[in-house]
């Protein structure tokens, strides 16, 4: 586990010292938000009332994230100090405005940058956004059951002898399957060809603390990392950090800034950035007991799955694992879970991902319990067909976002799109990245896997009821 830990300054909670202080002192509020510390709220949920009197505005000692001179800045400083990184941020819109605020902040418009084909839709809309010319890395499969894991070495390698200008690579560590791959090599080599590293970690805000948890992308020296701390910290949803590395320009600083501040609500939400502090606190008092608490809950959990029938694949991250019915698809296992209560992260067309929590030592968690999957339950029709990525190890845009900006567009039905240029992004949701991107030509192996989805009830963004999708009309 990290050195960083235990560190005494840590202790300190200055937004929860002043927000606590606050509420003591309001008599009454004659300021936003509109529930005034929740005196109109409905009497049945007044469970609700604490967090409500926390869901302060920007008065004069609360500080404001958008220039924090006070609670904020201390709060967020002290944040940089257990990632140690150059400055961190609070987000309160994710890692999608990170993603966003990261890419635009870094890059120039029409700047070449290589990216993992496998990346979040923020990131898409965020290269859309600056206008740049992405150059996708094909992902290499992991041998088990060839679901995407990252770009390799030889391969970045051989993007650079063809697009030697690159400025920029933009990648996933960890998966959203909890899976890395070498990270350090590959921000060796990009910095070698004086190339930005841009990581999107939104599912490792954990690993900063150190083994048995992957190494942190910014230990591994990227430049600007992302990480959702709702994901698998104990915060609230939408919340996330952005943290910049210690050879961050002062210009590429400001630009990032300068985005968080486009993007981000002018009335950031106290509550979202109190659990922020938390989870940063929580992490930097995390240790070896809890550790062990921790892996101990879900060693009980796999051998009720063990025990159930089902296969486990453990992540690199300890905290995630996907589990397999033989003979059955992802859909129908995760269906079976949940009639008995258990609801997962994601599923694919093999397996289901669960992922687990940080435990305290002293939490009460909830004992593990037995599964019951049907004996002769029916089989189900698993096509054996994988998810087909583009075969070519990089592909550009068919149409880039430049001409995009200035062409017409049509609906057609999926079944007729074979060819044309998706003028939207298509989404299977969960994992929520792009299967077919905004530019691209599509191919049938597209339409036959994205109707596959379909089959499967899975939610696809961007298809809607009637099976339509907007293209970009080449000949008018
Ligand atoms: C890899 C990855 N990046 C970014 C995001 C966006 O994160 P958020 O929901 O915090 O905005 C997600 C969300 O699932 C994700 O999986």
């Amino acid at each position: 586990m990290s050195k960083k830990t235990n560190d005494e300054e840590q202790h300190h909670r200055p937004l929860f010292e002043v927000l606590s202080q606050h509420r003591k002192r309001e008599k009454v509020s004659f300021h936003v938000p509109g529930h005034k510390n929740g005196v109109n709220w409905d009497e049945h949920l007044t469970s609700f009332h604490t967090m409500l009197s926390f869901d302060q505005t920007e008065v004069s000692e609360l500080d404001y994230l958008h220039e924090p001179v006070g609670a904020l800045k201390e709060s967020q400083d002290l944040l940089g100090k257990l990632y140690g990184s150059k400055k961190s941020y609070y987000l309160i819109n994710g890692s999608t405005v990170g993603n966003l605020a990261m890419i635009m902040g870094s890059t120039t418009k029409g700047d070449q940058v290589f990216v993992d084909r496998n990346c979040h839709q923020s990131v898409i809309h965020a290269l859309e956004l600056a206008e740049l010319r992405p150059i996708f890395l094909t992902p290499e499969l992991t041998d088990s059951d060839t679901t995407p894991l990252g770009i390799t070495l030889a391969l970045l390698e051989e993007a650079f002898t063809h697009y030697p200008s690159v400025t920029a690579l933009i990648i996933t560590y960890p998966t959203y399957d909890g899976m890395v791959y070498p990270l350090e090599e590959l921000v060796a080599y990009a910095k070698k060809r004086k190339c930005f590293v841009l990581v999107d970690e939104a599912h490792g805000p954990h690993f900063t603390l150190g083994e048995p948890f992957p190494a942190s992308a910014l230990d591994l020296g990227a430049d600007v990392v992302v990480q959702s701390a709702h994901k698998m910290l104990p915060s609230l949803t939408q919340t996330a950090y952005l943290h910049l590395g210690h050879h961050v320009p002062s210009h590429i600083k400001y630009k990032i800034e300068h985005y968080l501040h486009v993007f981000q609500s002018s009335s950031p939400s106290y509550p979202m950035m109190l659990s922020l502090e938390y989870a940063r606190y929580f992490l930097a008092f995390f240790n070896e007991n809890d550790l062990r608490a921790t892996l101990a809950y879900r060693d009980l959990w796999k051998i009720q799955f063990e025990k159930a029938g089902l296969k486990i694949f453990q992540s690199s991250d300890p905290l995630k694992l996907r589990v397999s019915w033989e003979n059955h698809s992802g859909e129908v296992l995760a269906a079976q879970l949940e009639k008995q209560g258990v609801y997962s992260e994601k599923v694919d067309q093999f397996t289901v991902l669960l992922t687990f929590p940080l435990l305290k030592q002293t939490t009460e968690v909830r004992e593990p319990f037995s599964i019951q999957l049907p004996q002769h339950s029916k089989i189900s029709e698993i096509e054996n067909k994988k998810i087909e990525f583009p075969i070519a190890s990089y592909t550009e845009l068919d149409l880039s976002y430049e001409s995009q900006a200035s062409s017409r567009m049509k609906r057609v039905l999926l079944v007729d799109a074979e060819g044309q240029i998706a003028a939207q992004n298509i989404t299977p949701y969960p994992p929520g990245i792009p299967f077919v991107l905004k530019g691209e030509r599509i191919t049938i192996e597209q339409i036959r896997q994205l109707n596959h989805f379909i089959k499967q009830s899975m939610r696809v963004v961007g298809l809607g009821n009637k099976m339509e999708l907007t293209v970009f009309s080449e000949n008018d």
